[in-house]
């Protein structure tokens, strides 16, 4: 399992950055960045290199976070996937290639794009001579001119950018990206309803196309969830002394709720159920809302039935219902 919090060699090289910086003015930039992102805003704002490392301080241990939970679903329900290209889209500060290293030790090679030159430069001072990302190769521009002439990959991974687009630009990425998957798609956006409309629509269209559901549906159907219900999760992660008075936050953790689909060229050979909330123990029974391959199901664990109930109660938010679990 892929840890959520930053690797080390990732915190000691933003530290490194923020060294002789002014902690005020890196505040003021990312409280601008957040504002532009809450109002439905893109990465525009970022500019600079002072705004570069602004974003990374405050979103990067998030959106990390969210990547390297999605990556975990996948993994569990396929033990055996081995990939050995990444192609990182939108890739920013390069947060999607770090996850994707600590969850994949097969990964030998790291195409990273982005149009942001500022977050490019970042993300290859952060990435220089660290051991697993120090060759990356990341190609700035527009993402689908240079996704035309990409290789593809076994992995490509879009995290939180498919909200910078309009929706031709969406339908326009989302062929693209998957034209170059060899194996596996990952799209991760924020667990609004929003964020989750988007995930479905590619996920229809691209269903359509022939992919496969690997997490965390159970199925290749549609959404059972209706409004004002949507599929998201969250993931807790620690903060660090300096992403704590970045946010002028007083606990030492955030929880990051986000979105995702994995969508393979293969079907999988395991539909394990999906908790979509957290389960609610009461006196007599464990309740816990599944989507499963017959739909949305609101299992009741009886707390008689112990080696059942002994089972539900280690069951999490976002976890796969395997089997054995
Ligand atoms: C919110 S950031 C996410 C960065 C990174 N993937 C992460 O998860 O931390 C969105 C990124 O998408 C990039 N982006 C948005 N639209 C793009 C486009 N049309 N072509 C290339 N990059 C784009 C932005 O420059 C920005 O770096």
């Amino acid at each position: 399992m892929t840890s959520p919090s930053l690797p080390a060699e990732l915190k000691a090289a933003l530290g490194a950055k923020l060294e002789g910086v002014s902690r005020n003015e890196v505040a003021a930039r990312s409280a601008l960045i957040s504002k532009t992102y809450r109002d439905g805003g893109g990465s525009g704002t970022i500019r600079s290199e002072a705004d570069a490392l602004a974003y990374a301080l405050a979103r990067m241990p998030a959106t990390y976070a969210a990547v390297a939970a999605s990556l975990n679903a996948l993994c569990e329900v396929r033990p055996d996937f081995k990939p050995e290209t990444l192609l990182d889209v939108g890739a920013g500060p390069g947060t999607a290639s770090w996850a994707a290293a600590e969850a994949f030790s097969s990964l030998r090679s790291f195409a990273l794009l982005d149009a942001n030159d500022a977050l490019r430069t970042l993300a290859r001072d952060l990435a220089r001579g660290r051991a697993r990302l120090g060759d990356l190769k990341y190609q700035e521009g527009e993402a689908s001119a240079l996704l035309a002439q990409s290789e593809p990959a076994d992995l490509v991974v879009a995290s939180y950018v498919i909200g910078e687009l309009g929706e031709t630009g969406r339908t326009e990425l989302a062929d693209l990206v998957w034209s170059k998957t060899r194996d596996t798609l990952l799209i991760v956006e924020p667990g609004t309803p929003a964020g989750t409309a988007r995930i479905l629509a590619l996920r229809r269209r691209l269903v359509a196309a022939g992919a496969h559901v690997a997490a965390p549906c159970p199925h290749d159907g549609p959404c059972p969830l209706s409004a004002p219900d949507w599929c998201h999760f969250t993931q807790r992660l620690p903060r660090s002394r300096a992403h704590m008075q970045l946010k002028s936050a007083d606990v030492p953790f955030e929880d990051e709720k986000f979105a995702y689909v994995a969508l393979t060229r293969a079907p999988g050979t395991v539909h394990p159920a999906r908790v979509l909330a957290q389960p609610l123990a009461g006196k007599a029974e464990i309740s816990a809302k599944l989507c499963t391959t017959d739909g949305l199901v609101i299992a009741r664990i009886p707390r008689r039935d112990k080696t059942a109930y002994a089972r539900a109660r280690r069951w999490r938010w976002g976890d796969a219902v395997l089997d054995e679990s």
